[in-house]
């Protein structure tokens, strides 16, 4: 077999948030195999770097009242030790903000100039006159051109679902400084790609980088539409001072836009590594490159990695992707992960209430099948699968084997040879070693999985059939003894092998164990050697309980705090809902909702349900309707601001929810003893005023939290 090259990369994550178990699925994804790849015997290499760059980053550095460049570098620590804490073996994790990534950056950008691709153009954009910068989609707030809701961001609004432009917003603000924006002209640099040389090169390039998944194939013809349609538009590739990010060469005062150097990121981090293993950087990534590139990256940014940047990579003389593999998101008990309900886990409070992260990789290698669809961490499925495949089937063959060969045989294997009794009493258990690689190979993890399980399944029926410890009873049946742990030695030697990928430092511990060097693919092709002798057990993996999944959520849960919205699945007519809900996650960081108040701060406030007793119209009062409300245990006098929108004869009888602990004010007609809830439009464009009550059961007195 000749060696394969292959450069495998994951997505690089914005350095401005914690690593989460949704980047999860794809480092770890993307980790398996890679490794697998190595245990095949092939030169492949894994990269990743910190995505650095942008609006975000400067906004949040500033924030913490620190340079850009000390928040990337601490965040790059973070990072590094999330991913070693999974296991997940990067050769190379770098940064975007790099030498070698800004060399990459100028030398595409120069050859796209030369092809006559980068045209410059002024257009008007919103600029924040306070904080003197223009603003990004993101950062401005406005009423929704359609539907006219409250406080929608600049691009899409979540209320209707209707995609814009900032400019069409009624009543902008800056989310950064509040200032209303004003309409600023300046010169921006784009890519053509509605150039015919780009378009054709797209229809004809990018469905072989997507062959591999039918659904992606289906998202770029919807992108692209039929000839003529002429659906894709210059790719505005420039942003004006401040920004945190690579100037551009030629053009003072304008930077590069953070989605150009992400991706040339992954030749920045390869070209790092080539230096320390004396690597060709060539052999990767020129044009007649005979390598393999693979890009693992989730379906929000399948847009960027599929249209964009092998059209940069093509224009620029490089050589494109071999195929980009989109994954799906991941949500926890069905649903979307959620700061509440403490299913926004973090990658760094999974390993610090003490789980495994060997458990985590093998429950999302089981559910990963190579497709787009959304992964699910269904927590009771997590630990009763964890618990009964990985510890009850696969580790119990090592413990129940290891006890007699150290005590009985002087801790060795059989002395005579048995590899055809082994074929014959354990069939397919070898010769499975090349359909689990196929399924390995198509990124098929959850069906590698399954064979692995079912051939366990064999072994532990092998187990009850023979029972060793029925015959280790008696001294006549000692030979029989020592040949069923044998094979039940060498049985769990293959399982271990197979799920290595999987589980490397299991396997490591395996390997030790079992006193062998590590393992390759290619020893499958083998058993261990007659009189092999293997080390003392000692316990390889302990069960999950359910308590530490309930320390996970508690760690993670906050209450009430605000979580960041995204943008709903799909819209009509938004072009790119995916690509979009990407710019809702890229920007959390920066919320609107800040500054948060904390739950003590919230609790301060005793909310209660109350019964309106009473109400009545209060004379000489225009806005005014006069309430006594009955809070269970005591009555109180309200006045509330809804005659505009009641009458009072409808209210009588009704529950609502009253702000218990207010201060009383003593107002122009008595005393108000407290406050009732109404929702309403901040701006009083959407008439109306609308009461809150409490659903059927709840009675008068209750807490609201
Ligand atoms: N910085 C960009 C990528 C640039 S690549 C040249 C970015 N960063 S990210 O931190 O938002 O996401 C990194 C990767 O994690 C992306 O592939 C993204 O799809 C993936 N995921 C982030 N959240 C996820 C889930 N909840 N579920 C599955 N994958 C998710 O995008
Ligand atoms: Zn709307």
């Amino acid at each position: 077999m000749t060696a394969r090259k292959i450069l495998v990369t994951s997505a690089l994550p914005y350095a401005n948030g914690a690593i989460h178990l949704g980047h999860l699925v794809e480092y770890i994804q993307t980790d398996i195999w890679a490794r697998f790849q190595k245990m095949r015997g092939h030169d492949c290499w894994y990269v990743c770097a910190d995505d650095t760059h942008g609006t975000p980053i400067m906004l949040r550095a500033e924030k913490e009242g620190i340079t850009p460049e000390a928040l990337i570098r601490r965040v790059h620590g973070e990072h590094a030790r999330d991913f070693a804490g999974f296991h997940v073996a990067f050769d190379n994790y770098y940064s975007t903000h790099s030498d070698e990534t800004r060399h990459y950056a100028n030398d595409i950008y120069t050859k796209l100039k030369a092809a006559g691709l980068i045209e410059v153009r002024a257009i008007e954009q919103f600029y924040d006159p306070v904080k003197q910068m223009f603003l990004p989609d993101r950062y401005i707030k406005g009423e929704c051109p359609k539907c006219n809701a409250a406080d929608q961001y600049g691009d899409a609004c979540e209320a209707c679902g209707a995609a814009y432009a900032p400019t069409d917003l009624k009543n902008p603000l800056s989310a950064v400084s509040g200032a209303r924006p004003e309409l600023k002209s300046s010169d921006h640099y784009f890519f053509k790609l509605s150039d015919p040389s780009c378009q054709d090169f797209l229809r004809r390039a990018t469905r072989e980088v997507c062959k591999a998944q039918p659904e992606a194939v289906n998202k770029l013809q919807e992108w692209l539409g039929e000839p003529g349609d002429n659906k894709l538009t210059d790719w505005d590739i420039s942003r004006d001072a401040p920004y945190f990010g690579f100037e551009i060469p030629d053009a003072p005062g304008k930077y590069f836009y953070v989605w150009l150097d992400a991706p040339i990121g992954y030749m920045g981090s390869f070209q790092n590594l080539c230096k320390r293993q004396n690597l060709n950087f060539d052999e990767y990534w020129a044009k007649d490159s005979k390598a393999e590139l693979y890009h693992f990256v989730g379906k929000d940014i399948l847009y960027f990695h599929a249209l964009f940047w092998p059209a940069e990579l093509e224009h620029a003389g490089y050589r494109v992707p071999t195929s980009v593999f989109a994954h799906g998101f991941l949500t926890v008990d069905g649903a979307k992960m959620s700061k509440s309900r403490g299913t926004f886990i973090t990658a760094e409070s999974y390993l610090s209430v003490g789980l495994n992260p060997e458990w985590l990789r093998y429950y999302f290698a089981a559910k990963l099948n190579g497709s787009m669809e959304d992964i699910d961490l269904n927590l009771d499925d997590f630990v009763s699968r964890v618990n009964s495949d990985l510890v009850g089937k696969y580790i119990n063959i090592a413990s129940r084997a290891a006890g007699f060969i150290a005590k009985r045989f002087g801790g060795k294997l059989l002395h005579s040879h048995y590899i055809d009794q082994f074929r014959s009493d354990m069939p397919g258990l070898i010769e499975a070693a090349e359909e689990i690689a196929a399924h390995y190979e198509a990124r098929d993890f959850g069906r590698a999985i399954r064979q692995v399980m079912a051939l366990a399944d064999q072994v532990n029926q092998y187990v009850d059939k023979n029972q060793p410890w029925v015959l280790a009873k008696t001294s006549e049946h000692e030979e029989l003894l020592h040949y069923v742990c044998t094979v039940l030695i060498n049985a769990f030697r293959l399982l271990t092998l197979y799920l290595k990928p999987i589980l490397p430092k299991l396997a490591q511990r395996a390997e030790e164990f079992l006193n062998v060097a590590p393992l390759h693919w290619g020893d499958a092709g083998h058993l261990l050697p007659p009189a092999h002798p293997i080390n003392p057990y000692e316990h390889l993996m302990t069960r999950i309980e359910a308590k530490q999944i309930e320390a996970l959520l508690a760690a993670n849960r906050e209450s009430l705090a605000p979580t960041p919205t995204a943008l709903p699945e799909s819209h009509s007519q938004q072009r790119h809902a995916e690509h979009q809900q990407h710019a809702a996650r890229q920007e959390v960081a920066a919320s609107p909702w800040e500054p948060y108040v904390s739950i003590d701060d919230f609790s301060k406030i005793d909310l209660r349900i109350a019964r309106i007793a009473e109400a009545s119209h209060v004379e000489g009062a225009d806005k005014l309707i006069k309430l006594t409300l009955d809070l269970g245990t005591e009555t109180r006098q309200v006045f509330a601001g809804i005659k505009s929108a009641y009458d009072p004869a409808t209210l009588v009888g009704r529950l609502t929810v009253v702000v218990a602990n207010l201060a009383p004010r003593k107002m122009k007609f008595g005393m108000s003893e407290g406050m009732v809830l109404a929702a309403s439009d901040p701006e009083g464009k959407t008439a109306g005023l609308f009461l809150l009550s409490p659903d059927s059961g709840a009675q008068p007195g209750m807490r609201v939290k």
